[in-house]
């Protein structure tokens, strides 16, 4: 039975009796014979719940007989025994101690102490009346009072929590090993879940395009429980061609439609390609999530790992954020009100706004991009824009940025992008406005240039602090805007 026809049978007084409940097949007597896990009933009786308890009869397999669960002022524990399942996720029992929950073949967490008994399945908390009445008519060996979509449900395997999310506001994603050219697909969630992420959650290998993980939802929390790891495994794809061509490399994890949600200290290993994918969300914050693809430097391998790519959000607040990685750290091609702080990036491409146009939304307004570091990177500071193509890039700050090792320009901002390289000629269908560049300061390698301005409209332009040093700027600056002497 569906949980929430469970619940709607146990919460309502006077439903009457249900029909019999199968056990799920793997509710064995031997199997559940777990440290201090009590004895099972003998054989109890089903019993008829009156019209002022709604109950529910569960049915068992082997050993176990019928049992009755009433809702209403019901006895608990210490008398409590039974389970109460949703289709094949889980059982409640108890003997007076407890009630313990289960899912598939074991304990995944004790809850509640005498006569107040909690419990149940991966997709179905039931609560228990707090006071006993084994007087309650209809209630032989217990009762419960309520049934609430799941205060906890665990799940080991992708199956089963892909099947089991809409049950649940509490998730942990166990040590999942996803199925090659599967999605782990946490859309959808029911607001207010949390999900937590534990263990090592693996990914098989095949060539298509992902995502490797999906979520969507409202006011949902996407955390990482300590020691866990997100291993993408990247290092199965890795070609040296990125996403411009080689074998078909899955993208990384979408982040798309979340609203006033919660991205927190994920740890995440080796993406094929691009990481987050962040689209169409709104009050998303993104909280030290750490990304290291520093293993496709040795390889050579990793390529296009972009770690965070925005687009046609509102409200993105990436703050604390450790990258390692060979493409942008960040790249914010639409959107408004965007935050990256406190961040580290190394290895890539830098922190970037673009390639900006050609897109259906190609408004970039409100960035703020501070205290952070980048290192061993090509670039620092990056804005690029498309030859041709029209949009806003407007309101944009970046202070408070250390370069070190920077190979190609500390900061370059460019408006002649066409199909991802420069042609050289900048065009003025997307200006760059109300740009701040403070305290921008540290060193590019010998052979890089500090600054590249290549502008056909910017203007309106504050730079203070911006000292870089090493290499030199680039003789082919062409409109900077007035006021602004980088190079
Ligand atoms: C026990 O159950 C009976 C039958 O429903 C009810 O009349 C009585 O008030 C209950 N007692 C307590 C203490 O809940
Ligand atoms: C400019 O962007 C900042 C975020 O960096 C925001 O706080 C501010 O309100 C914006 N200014 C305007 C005029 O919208
Ligand atoms: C500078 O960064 C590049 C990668 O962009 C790296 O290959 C090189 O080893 C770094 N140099 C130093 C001195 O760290």
């Amino acid at each position: 039975m569906h949980q929430n026809a469970l619940a709607s049978l146990l919460l309502g007084a006077g439903a009457g009796l249900v029909a019999a409940h199968p056990a799920p097949s793997w509710w064995k007597e031997s199997k559940h014979h777990h440290g201090g896990f009590p004895s099972g009933p003998s054989a109890s009786t089903s019993t008829a719940a009156t019209s002022s308890y709604s109950s529910y009869s569960l049915a068992s397999g082997s050993s176990y007989s019928s049992y009755s669960l009433a809702s209403g002022s019901g006895v608990a524990s210490p008398t409590l025994r039974g389970y109460a399942a949703s289709s094949a996720s889980g059982v409640a029992y108890s003997t007076g101690t407890g009630v313990y929950s289960y899912s598939a073949s074991s304990v995944v967490s004790v809850a509640a102490s005498t006569a107040s008994a909690v419990a149940v399945a991966s997709s179905t908390a039931v609560v228990s009346a707090s006071s006993s009445n084994s007087t309650a008519a209809g209630a032989t060996e217990g009762e419960v009072a309520s049934v609430t979509a799941s205060s906890s449900c665990t799940f080991t395997d992708l199956a089963s929590a892909v099947a089991g999310k809409a049950d649940c506001t509490d998730i942990v994603l166990s040590g999942i090993v996803v199925t090659a050219g599967e999605t782990l697909d946490m859309t959808d969630l029911t607001d207010g879940t949390t999900v937590t992420f534990e263990g090592t959650t693996t990914f098989g290998y095949s060539e298509w395009d992902g995502p490797l993980i999906s979520f969507s939802g409202t006011d949902i929390t996407i955390q990482g429980a300590d020691g866990h790891l997100i291993n993408m495994g990247g290092e199965q794809w890795w070609d040296g061609e990125g996403s411009n061509g080689g074998v078909t490399k899955p993208k990384g994890f979408y982040a798309h439609d979340l609203t006033d949600s919660t991205i927190t200290g994920l740890n995440i290993k080796n993406t094929p390609i691009q990481c987050f994918s962040i689209n169409g969300a709104s009050n998303l914050k993104v909280i030290d999530v750490t990304i290291d693809d520093s293993d496709g430097d040795v390889t050579d391998g990793g390529h296009n790992t972009d770690a965070f790519d925005v687009g046609s959000s509102t409200g993105v607040y990436i703050s604390g954020a450790v990258v390692k990685n060979q493409d942008d750290c960040l790249a914010i091609n639409s959107g408004t009100d965007i935050s990256f702080t406190g961040g580290s990036c190394s290895g890539g491409h830098g922190l970037s706004i673009g390639s900006v146009g050609g897109r259906d939304d190609n408004i970039v307004e409100n960035i703020y991009i501070a205290d952070s570091t980048i290192s061993n990177s090509e670039n620092g500071v990056r804005i690029k824009t498309i030859s041709g193509d029209t949009g806003t890039v407007k309101n944009v700050t970046y202070t408070g940025i250390t370069l070190s090792n920077i190979t190609d320009y500390g900061i370059v901002i460019e408006q002649d992008y066409e199909n991802g390289s420069p042609t050289g000629t900048p065009t003025d269908g997307v200006p760059i406005t109300d740009l701040t560049l403070s305290d921008i300061t540290g060193s590019v390698a010998s052979d890089a240039a500090t600054y590249y301005i290549l502008c056909a409209s910017c203007s309106d332009w504050t730079v203070s602090g911006v000292d870089l040093t090493g290499g030199s700027a680039s003789t082919d600056c062409e409109g900077t805007p007035t006021g602004v002497s980088l190079c």
